[in-house]
């Protein structure tokens, strides 16, 4: 199956919360294809962040896809809230859904796109069943809760096996990976399989988002001589 054309999402974690409006435009006018926000309740991960009005109101600031990743538990009684705000993809925790069918079931009936993601430590078998059901597969290469954090190296294994098990399907499901990306490892990434990489510090810790977001799209076509 043909890949699809790498995407880049970055993550507005690491941007300046009072000035989130313009960080948004910002990378949307450097080239950016999605802006991820990062949802964290504070109990399902050790971090609180945003809820559904601040997607609301990112939702106003700009036309691309709102990526939001909801590090909760019981993301069940918040879908209708998020899919209201505007979110375009909404992606839950195998570990946090005892009922994921059901979960992702009723973010696809509000014509949200349906993301499914794994903490490091959680098996790649776990999505044999709910992969036939998402549009997204999200593989952290962190444990969630912090921006900036270190690439955790046995994620390139991961990244290629749920490659391999979205091909075998025949699934549409876009891979997308979360934690420690940067211009350092981005092309590693994408060989192994990405075709959305979120990067939080390696843009918004950069001077040039426009240049970071072109190098980290055109990594994986760079020829080392
Ligand atoms: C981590 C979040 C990530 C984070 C990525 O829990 O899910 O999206 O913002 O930030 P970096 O790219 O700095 O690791
Ligand atoms: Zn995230």
């Amino acid at each position: 199956m043909t890949r699809s054309e790498l995407l880049i999402a970055p993550s507005v974690l690491s941007a300046d919360f009072g000035r989130l409006a313009e960080a948004v435009q910002q990378v949307e006018a450097a080239g950016a294809d999605w802006i991820h926000v990062d949802v964290m309740d504070g109990h399902f991960v050790p971090n609180l962040t945003v809820g559904p009005p601040m997607v609301e109101a990112l939702r106003k600031v700009t036309k691309l896809p709102l990526d939001v990743h909801l590090m909760m538990t019981n993301p069940d009684s918040f879908i209708e809230e998020f899919a209201e705000a505007g979110a375009n993809y909404l992606t839950v925790h195998v570990e946090a859904c005892p009922h994921l069918h059901r979960t992702v079931q009723s973010i696809k009936e509000r014509h949200v796109k349906a993301g499914v993601t794994l903490n490091p430590a959680t098996s790649a078998t776990t999505l044999e069943e709910i992969l036939p059901e998402a549009d997204l597969i999200l593989i952290m290469s962190v444990n969630p809760g912090f921006g900036g954090q270190s690439f955790i190296e046995t994620s390139f294994q991961k990244i290629a096996r749920v490659r391999h098990m979205i091909d075998q399907a025949k699934s549409r499901a876009l891979l997308e990976v979360d934690g420690g990306v940067n211009l350092e490892n981005a092309s590693r990434v994408v060989k192994a399989g990405a075709d959305v990489l979120v990067a939080g510090s390696a843009i918004f810790n950069s001077a040039d988002f426009a240049q970071t977001i072109h190098q980290l799209r055109t990594s994986s076509q760079t020829v080392t001589v």
